[in-house]
C-alpha cells in the first residue's frame, strides 16, 4: 500500500541519503499531524490528517476495507470545497461509507453536504448487488450525529438525476454493478462532476466485469477525465481493495 505514515515516525528508519528538502517536509507533515498518500499511476500525492487513519480503521466494512476508505478520504481532501459543492453516493446501503464521509469532513473541518442516492427496499437484490435498507441508514447517520448533512434520496440513481445539481466535489458510484447501470451512471453523473472533482468507483474488480468494462470504456484517453488512481487485487496481492479514482480536468 503506498502510504507513508509520518505518525509513525519514531520507528521510521531514517534514510542517511534523505534530501534536505524531504526532511524538512516530514518535519512539517509530522508537526501538523498529517500523512501523505501517493495516487498510482498518475503520482498525485495528497496530505490527509492523520486522524483519517483511526476513522478509515473505524469504519472498515464488507463494502469497503480500511486502505479503500483512506483512499476516500485522501479524494476528499484533495478536491478545493467551497459552499456550493457536494458528495454523491450512488448506492449507500445502511450508510457506513456516508458516516464515514462525514466524519472525515469533521476531521477536515469542512460542512459538506453528502446526498445518498438508493432506492433502499425497492430495489431487487440479485447476486452483485444487495439491497439498501433504509431504517438502518437512518439509524447511523442518526446515531453518529451526522443526519444533517447526510441527506438520503431515495430513488433508482437514473430517475434521481434530473434533480441533482451540477455541483459535484466528489462523486462515489457504488450502486447496481452491471454494464448497462455503471455506464448510465457515469453518462448521467460524471457531466455532473465539477472541474477537479473526483468520481471514486468502488468494484473494479473481476468479480464484476460490468464495471471493469464500464470503466474501462468510459474513461478513454484524452477524454474529460484523468486516472488518478487504480488499485485491484493480482495474484501476487489477492487482498487488495479494488477501486478506481477518475479525476475531472
Ligand atoms: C454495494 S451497496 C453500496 C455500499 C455503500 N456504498 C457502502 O460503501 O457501504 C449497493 C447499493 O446500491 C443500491 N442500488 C442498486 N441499484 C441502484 C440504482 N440503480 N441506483 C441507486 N442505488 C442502487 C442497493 O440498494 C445497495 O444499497
Amino acid at each position: 500500500m503506498a502510504i507513508q505514515d509520518i505518525s509513525r515516525s519514531p520507528s521510521l528508519p531514517l534514510d542517511p541519503q534523505l534530501e534536505i528538502r524531504e526532511l524538512i517536509m516530514f518535519m512539517i507533515l509530522k508537526s501538523k499531524n498529517l500523512m501523505e498518500l501517493r495516487f498510482d499511476p498518475s503520482g498525485i500525492v495528497v496530505q490527509v490528517p492523520n486522524a483519517a487513519q483511526q476513522c478509515s480503521d473505524q469504519f472498515a466494512s464488507s463494502m469497503m476495507d480500511a486502505e479503500e476508505l483512506l483512499y476516500l478520504a485522501a479524494s476528499l481532501a484533495a478536491f478545493p470545497w467551497d459552499e456550493r459543492a457536494i458528495v454523491v453516493e450512488i448506492g449507500t446501503y445502511v450508510g457506513t461509507t456516508a458516516v464515514f464521509m462525514a466524519k472525515i469532513f469533521e476531521v477536515l473541518g469542512r460542512r459538506v453536504s453528502i446526498l445518498s442516492i438508493d432506492p433502499f427496499e425497492r430495489f431487487q437484490p440479485d447476486s452483485l448487488n444487495p439491497q439498501g435498507i433504509y431504517g438502518a441508514y437512518v439509524h447511523n447517520i442518526t446515531s453518529y450525529g451526522v443526519a444533517s448533512i447526510c441527506l438520503p434520496l431515495a430513488a433508482f440513481s437514473q430517475d434521481a438525476a434530473p434533480v441533482v445539481p451540477a455541483t459535484i466535489g466528489v462523486l462515489i458510484i457504488d450502486g447496481g454493478h452491471h454494464y448497462s447501470i455503471v455506464r448510465q451512471d457515469l453518462e448521467l453523473y460524471a457531466p455532473k462532476v465539477l472541474p477537479k472533482g473526483l468520481i471514486f468507483l468502488d468494484d473494479y474488480d473481476l468479480a464484476f466485469p460490468g464495471v471493469v468494462r464500464a470503466v474501462d470504456d468510459y474513461f478513454f484517453k484524452d477524454g474529460p477525465f484523468r486516472i488518478l488512481h487504480k488499485s485491484f487485487a493480482t495474484t501476487a496481492n489477492p487482498r487488495r481493495a479494488n477501486f478506481v479514482i477518475a479525476q475531472r480536468l
